[in-house]
């Protein structure tokens, strides 16, 4: 075994490939002047949010659970105060802390056994198999649901995505050496064992499992329930919508072109009106390399030389389903070869969690990208169905989803994700936007300009988008829909390599982010035009022209990530400072990553919880009473050195302690008086 670092570009997990060349408006020009006219620039925050959507200022006192500072707020609220707790402070240290009155258990982490394996449920280990990890929770927990069994709020199933792994805390043969946190254990002759590898794609994917509150209140997981199930980057799927069955995802498994094999790089998800669930696809394009690259393909990144993200494709035993991110063209026709695997990835794929025997659905028509997630608008009866979803790579943009066929609660189901129109957001300098349709035939998307089909529209959605002059974004990470007004909410992580502002990603050199949201034109949210505003700006309470955000020492936080309303419409903001950034530099005043929670109707905001070392937060849901949230916790001890890892000196051992492999896990957060949780 050697350590190689074989592309250090491509060992940093939060890879996002640039690969936006088009010449679309940055938005640069467009912000400055909106945020100039509304007076932003002099007046702070306070004056950009009060400008189409109203509503009282920014103010500051932070900590108080009857008064607080407030953000973006868009009208009164009657009075009510819906967050009640007091703000916890920066974190810094290697543990969960919540507000007075809060109580928090870690239940689910990786390696934590929900099936049998020849007859056991295996405990987590270094020495665990490719097979045990089948049978346990997967790891880099992300996007996280909680579906309850006959509508309790004290038994259901949790369904949480995997969005990678850091094989250095996965095998014994990387102990003792000195591994970043990307780095993963290679043979001399450039071979990988295939079990390791086998490890590593059943930590990928998603993990339904059932949890119980007992008779003393107590949350657990219940190993070996009949709901229990793992879906890996292994487990057969069906391709629908308009791409199933056509030639861009013919491939040597799958001739017909109707199925393939996993799910990778499971970020956020979506929760269906029909109540299923759907996992995205994000970083998938690292997990295949192509010497051959297409056109096609570099515009989403797959690699043109080296090896993938983690080398699967260079697994000793040479079987298929391994060898096949390896795209290269070897066959004579495409049906010989695997040069069409990337085609069967970059969706959002539905399961049922309630359905064992339900065989996922790549549903193609929702378009194919970086797919952070997706959210759902509030279905209405005899409307079509509308969802949203960003693509999180720089430059790139967000979509709008608007199903051909109206929901009907009694017959609504996966097929009304099968038809319909995909749309791309164009903002425009006067706070207005337009969705732009991603139709063959329609505009510029023609034979003229090389289009040849609905389904070469959607494979290349990037390119699609690009030739209808789609507003490049600043990394859209998770949306939210506000429960009555049905604003959409969405978080735009970062871009340091933004060099020209505009209205909707107002800051050059974006280390901080911002938050986003649009009215719709039409209250179904089917419109094709809507009105939109920045709700904050994130950053240190500081004052320079640059920085506007104006939050105070119990609001401030960057890198907005997750983003969910609760019933009561208290938005929940979770932070992802990258493992390359926390704790160091400009971005040490922010401490580990953590969540807040904020009321858009009266602009307080105010820190929930902040997490262990080398974390971010991700992932958060109630059950429906509101009075347990379950939220994730991925990658503690990721900013672990090499040198450190050599000498088995982790920086974080979250959540068992001692020694302990840090391991990532969901949060169980009840309040001790039993209230409802942020309240
Ligand atoms: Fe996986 Fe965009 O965060
Ligand atoms: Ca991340
Ligand atoms: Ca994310
Ligand atoms: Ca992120």
């Amino acid at each position: 075994m050697d350590e190689r670092n074989l592309n250090p570009v491509h060992q940093d997990p939060n890879y996002e490939p640039e690969c936006n060349i088009s010449d679309n408006r940055t938005f640069g020009s467009i912000l400055e002047a909106r945020l100039a006219r509304r007076g932003v620039l002099k007046g702070g925050l306070a004056a950009a949010v009060a400008g189409i959507f109203g509503g009282a200022a920014l103010t500051g006192c932070g900590g108080s659970s009857s008064s607080g500072s407030t953000v973006g707020a868009e009208g009164g609220n009657g009075g009510a105060d819906l967050i009640g707790f007091r703000a916890v402070p920066i974190g810094e240290g290697d543990s969960i802390v919540v507000p007075e009155g809060y109580s928090t258990k870690a239940i689910g982490a990786w390696g934590d056994p929900i099936l049998a394996n020849n007859g056991n449920f295996p405990e987590f280990s270094l020495n665990n198999t490719g097979a045990d990890q089948a049978a346990q929770i997967g790891s880099h927990h992300d996007g996280l649901h909680y579906f309850p069994i006959e509508d309790s709020s004290e038994d259901g199933l949790l369904v949480l995505n995997h969005e990678y792994i850091e094989p250095r805390y996965m095998h014994q043969a990387a102990q003792g050496q000195a591994f970043g946190r990307g780095t993963f254990p290679i043979n001399d002759d450039n071979t990988r064992e295939t079990d390791q590898v086998l490890r590593e794609m059943n930590a990928h994917g998603v993990s339904i499992y059932r949890v119980r509150k007992d008779a003393a209140g107590e949350w657990a997981r219940i190993p070996g329930d009949a709901f229990n199930r793992r879906i890996t980057a292994l487990t057969p799927m069906e391709l629908s919508g308009p791409v199933r069955g056509s030639d861009y995802v013919k491939t040597k498994y799958s001739p017909a072109g109707t199925e393939t094999r996993g799910t990778l790089n499971n970020c956020a998800h979506g929760v269906t009106p029909w109540n299923t669930y759907l996992m995205s696809e994000e970083n998938w394009a690292g997990y295949f390399v192509n010497t051959e690259r297409t056109v096609a393909q570099s515009r989403y990144g797959v690699r043109a030389s080296g090896t993938t993200r983690y080398a699967w494709e260079q697994a000793e035993s040479g079987e298929e389903q391994y060898t096949r991110f390896n795209v290269t063209p070897t066959g004579t026709t495409a049906t010989d070869d695997f040069r069409n695997e990337p085609n069967c990835f970059g969706w959002m794929v539905e399961v049922d969690p309630y359905n064992t025997s339900y065989k996922p659905v790549k549903r193609t028509a929702l378009g194919r990208f970086a797919h952070e997630g997706v959210v759902f608008a509030p279905a209405v009866e005899g409307q079509p169905v509308v969802c949203y979803s960003g693509d999180d790579a720089r430059f790139e943009y967000i979509y709008k989803f608007v199903s051909a066929q109206p929901y009907h609660a009694a017959t609504a189901g996966g097929h009304l994700l099968d038809s319909g129109t995909l749309y791309v957001a164009q903002f425009d300098e006067d706070g207005s936007g337009q969705w732009l349709p991603l139709v063959f035939g329609l505009g510029a998307l023609t034979p003229a300009n090389g289009f040849t089909s609905q389904a070469d529209v959607l494979v290349r959605t990037r390119e699609s988008a690009d030739a209808v002059g789609a507003t490049k974004m600043d990394r859209a990470e998770w949306g939210a829909v506000h429960p009555t007004t049905r604003e959409v909410y969405f978080a735009l992580t970062n871009n340091t390599r933004r060099t020209e502002a505009d209205t909707a990603n107002p800051r050059v050199d974006n280390r901080w982010g911002h938050i986003i949201r649009w009215q719709e034109g039409n209250e179904s949210g089917t419109a094709t035009s809507f009105s939109w505003d920045i709700f904050l700006l994130c950053g240190p309470q500081d004052d320079s022209e640059f920085n506007q955000a104006g939050l105070d020492e119990d609001q401030k936080f960057v890198n907005p990530d997750g983003l969910w309303f609760d019933a009561d419409a208290r938005l929940w903001i979770q932070t992802d400072i990258g493992e390359g950034s926390q704790n160091q530099r400009e971005f040490a005043e922010f401490g580990n990553n953590q969540m807040l929670a904020a009321d858009p109707a009266n602009g307080v905001l105010r820190r929930f919880l902040t997490g262990p070392v080398g974390q971010e937060i991700t992932g958060v849901i109630t059950t429906p009473d509101q009075r347990t949230m379950f939220m994730n916790v991925q990658h503690p001890g990721a900013t672990t050195t090499p040198e450190a890892f050599a000498a088995g000196n982790f920086n974080s051992s979250w959540p068992f302690g001692g020694n302990n492999i840090p391991r990532s896990a969901t949060v169980v957060i009840t309040k001790d008086d039993g209230g409802k949780i942020g309240s």
